[in-house]
């Protein structure tokens, strides 16, 4: 009899389609479809014309005095708070530590997505801590690595395919100087930034489109994995640059071309 309940079970939670998932397992719903599924949602065209972008609303990467100039308004965004880029904490409380995993989350997100631009007159504000997609500014970054950039400019680059680093300013200062290395070798299409939302026991993140790495201690493999399968993959993907660059302090090199053909070109030793 118990054998019997037992089986029953099996086939019960069988037909109920369990999704086999990296390590996780789910059988709600997926949002918008799992990921070996085939997504049925519409597809939106791209269209646009001078004023106006069909799929984001406000057009992008052009210099608008009345809605976004990468100048004017830039408060809203960031109060340029000296707070947001320095340690005021106890620097022990984020030493790396080998026995806390790095934890990868990922953003289903539809493919017939299109994030909405806002011009400066409005304030966007994000749900989660780490966003990895979202409505954000028509002007994103100039590449390279900054004294502080506000998210509502990055999650712009994450939609051209970049790879975003972000540290919390109390983070291992040896570690953070061996991320912001292996992140510049291994892409030109690269924002760095502190950010103070981090944890202590995650002082580290990577992001990219619908993906997010957040860690303790810096791992060469780790993080030149997921540079490798998750960068240059955003919905419209370009390596065009940004046009803000408010606290930029050094622009981003190219690695192997400006496309990035070749990621991480050094480090193809590093067994994965
Ligand atoms: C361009 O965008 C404006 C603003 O939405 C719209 O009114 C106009 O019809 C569009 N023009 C074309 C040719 O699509
Ligand atoms: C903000 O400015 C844009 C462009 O000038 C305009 O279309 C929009 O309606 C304004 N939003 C608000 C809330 O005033
Ligand atoms: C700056 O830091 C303050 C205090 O931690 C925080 O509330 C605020 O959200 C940060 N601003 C940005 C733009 O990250
Ligand atoms: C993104 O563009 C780069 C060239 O700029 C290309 O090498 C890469 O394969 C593209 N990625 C996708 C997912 O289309």
């Amino acid at each position: 009899m118990l054998k019997n309940t037992v089986l029953l079970c099996m086939v019960l939670v069988e037909s109920h389609g369990v999704q086999h998932y990296g390590t996780e397992y789910w059988n709600g719903k997926w949002f918008p479809h799992s990921p070996n599924g085939v997504d049925q949602n519409p597809s939106i065209s791209s269209g646009r014309n001078h004023s106006h972008d069909q799929s984001h609303g406000v057009i992008m990467g052009k210099e608008d005095i009345n809605c976004d100039d990468a100048k004017s308004n830039l408060a809203i965004d960031w109060f340029m708070n000296k707070e947001n880029f320095t340690c005021f904490h106890n620097e022990k409380l984020y030493m790396p530590q080998s026995i806390i995993h790095p934890i990868h989350t990922i953003q289903h997100i539809p493919s017939s997505y299109r994030a909405t631009h806002k011009c400066m007159n409005e304030s966007i504000e994000y749900s989660e801590i780490i966003p990895t997609y979202g409505t954000h500014r028509p002007l994103w970054a100039v590449y390279g690595e900054y004294i502080f950039l506000p998210k509502q400019r990055w999650i712009h680059n994450l939609e051209h395919g970049a790879v975003v680093l972000l540290y919390h300013p109390c983070a291992n200062k040896n570690q953070v100087q061996l991320l912001k290395k292996i992140v510049k070798s291994c892409l030109y299409k690269h924002v760095i930034t502190p950010y103070n939302e981090l944890t202590p026991v995650r002082p580290f993140a990577l992001v990219t489109w619908g993906h997010r790495l957040e860690m303790s201690k810096v791992s060469t493999e780790v993080v030149i994995g997921f540079i490798k399968k998750y960068a240059l993959k955003g919905p419209e993907n370009t390596t065009k640059d940004g046009q803000y660059s408010l606290m930029l302090q050094h622009r981003s090199k190219v690695v192997s071309d400006l496309d990035d053909m070749n990621l991480c070109p050094g480090y193809s030793t590093i067994k994965m």
